[in-house]
């Protein structure tokens, strides 16, 4: 066997091992690079068939294995789901902190790789706080209150999973696992807004709020460009700024005419920019938000929903 020696071994060179001894081989006495196929010809003409190479000393660059950050995350946090001995608290956790990583990547490289990584593990997240009641309780109690597109889209998916979950409860008609990637995913046109404008501390200008308007549609197209464009996933992107009382965009949708799908959506996504810091504003405590929406708000939701988003956070 011949191999490289490391550069703190006391002799450079190439050797032989013949039984336990090692033997320097005559014609690689001087340390050195291989730069050319003669060299290597030269090798295979004295008999050498394997090489151990010291990568260290080597300026050839070795391929890493492909490495996908999404599906990395998603493997550590079934890790984590499967281990019965974590109490509901470290899973919950571990869901929410997950989940932050994975949108934060599929928001900034939105590539149909990406998005199909994080559907699998938006998946995952569904069928978890579908089966496990007690982690579930616990996901209310630890949304994020920093408002970045990403934790905010965690927030809205964790929210509207926990009330399609009370709302749709023993029913089979819907594809709950599309309708969590649905409201995870519900703010992904915004990646095609200028940054300076999403984080704009203050209000928008007419122009800049229009500009704001297109996030839907750039959602929409996004996930039809990379074939993930679902009926479930449709509904919640496009219409999740239209109103109740038709004060909503982009279309100005009243009532029935929003899905329902959507109406779900839209309660989760006003509460968590409520209870979420800005910039320019302080974040609102449960109560506080949950009062504003009852009271000033009410005319935008749909009522029976909105009753039953209010019993999510009943202690
Ligand atoms: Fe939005």
């Amino acid at each position: 066997m011949i191999r490289a020696v490391k550069a703190e071994d006391l002799r450079v060179g190439m050797y032989v091992m013949l039984g336990e001894k090692a033997h320097m081989l005559p014609l690689f006495e001087e340390e050195f690079k291989i730069s050319s196929d003669k060299q290597i010809i030269n090798m295979i003409d004295k008999g050498v068939t394997f090489v151990d190479v010291d990568v260290d000393q080597s300026d050839v660059e070795v391929p890493l294995p492909d490495f996908n950050p999404i599906e990395s995350v998603g493997q550590e946090l079934r890790e984590t789901i499967e281990d019965a001995s974590a109490p509901p608290e470290t899973k919950a956790k571990a869901v929410y902190d997950h989940s932050i990583k994975m949108m934060k990547h599929v928001i900034e490289e939105p590539t149909a790789e990406n998005i199909l990584s994080g559907k699998r593990m938006i998946y995952d997240i569904v069928d978890l706080i579908l089966a496990d009641d007690d982690m579930a309780a616990c996901l209310t109690q630890i949304t994020s209150h920093d408002y970045y597109t990403y934790t905010h889209s965690v927030n809205v998916g964790m929210l509207g999973v926990l009330l399609i979950k009370s709302v749709f409860r023993g029913s089979t008609t819907h594809n709950m696992q599309e309708l969590g990637a649905g409201f995870f995913l519900h703010d992904l046109g915004k990646c095609h807004v200028p940054a300076d404008l999403i984080n704009k501390p203050g209000k928008l200008t007419g122009e800049e709020f229009e500009e704001m308007k297109k996030h839907p549609a750039y959602g929409q197209e996004i996930l039809a460009e990379t074939n993930h464009l679902t009926e479930e996933c449709g509904h919640i992107i496009v219409q999740h700024h239209e109103r109740e009382d038709g004060s909503g965009y982009p279309l100005g949708l009243q009532g029935y005419r929003i899905h329902i799908y959507a109406r779900i959506c839209s309660i989760a996504d006003v509460y968590d920019a409520l209870t979420s810091a800005r910039a320019y504003k302080e974040k609102l405590p449960t109560f506080e938000a949950l009062r504003i929406m009852k009271e000033e708000m009410i005319t935008h939701f749909h009522r029976e929903l909105f009753d039953e988003f209010v019993m999510l956070f009943k202690p």
